[in-house]
């Protein structure tokens, strides 16, 4: 099977990735990352693991079809059959969609449908809720709305400071992530046999 990242920051998932595909967690090869922030990171990441990186910020192109456009040949010319958004703020639209329908995934930060957007650690620790945890669902053209995949939750204890729940949510993500992949890649092959 094989992957392509897209992240646009510090990339504490990707490593997370690279590392599981390195133990044999996951049985699949990383083709390339997409980037869209030219400062993240993560290209560091990408680089020491000797990942080929396209870096695209959407300014640089006319149009959002024609960044999509450029992403997609990029995709195709590494033969990808699953894309992995991990920390990728950035709205995927149908250009992209239409091309790998159910072949893009996400990680997200709280209990979907709840605290979607950006700061979902940071909202759910200032809603004072006793529960938050991580989703990973496929994409679709909203903003975290598409088909949940898998839910793991976290009680968030009272005297936690935001900096210990994001240190909790991110060891979730780390290890949940990697596992929902594998498990994908296997129903995938499964599907693929039967065919
Ligand atoms: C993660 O919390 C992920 O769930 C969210 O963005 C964050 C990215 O962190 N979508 P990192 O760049 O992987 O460290």
């Amino acid at each position: 099977m094989k992957l392509a990242l897209f992240a646009s920051g510090n990339g504490s998932n990707v490593q997370a990735l690279i590392d599981a595909v390195n133990n044999g967690t996951i049985k699949g090869t990383i083709q390339c990352l997409v980037c869209d922030n030219p400062k993240a990171y993560v290209i560091e990441r990408a680089q020491a693991a000797g990942i080929d990186t396209l870096v695209i910020p959407p300014n640089r192109c006319s149009s959002r079809v024609e960044w999509e456009n450029v992403i997609l040949e990029f995709l195709q010319s590494h033969q990808v059959d699953l894309v992995i958004l991990a920390g990728f703020m950035r709205i995927i639209s149908s250009t992209l969609l239409n091309h790998y329908p159910k072949g893009i995934i996400n990680i997200h930060p709280s209990l979907l449908p709840a605290f979607p957007g950006r700061n979902s650690i940071q909202d759910a620790y200032d809603a004072k809720v006793e529960k938050t945890g991580v989703t990973i669902h496929y994409v679709d053209e909203g903003i975290d709305t598409g088909e949940i995949i898998a839910q793991e939750s976290l009680n968030i204890q009272a005297e936690w400071s935001l900096e210990l729940l994001e240190e909790a949510i991110h060891k979730i993500e780390h290890r949940l992530y990697p596992k929902v992949i594998q498990q994908l890649i296997e129903e995938f092959n499964m599907k693929g046999n039967m065919e």
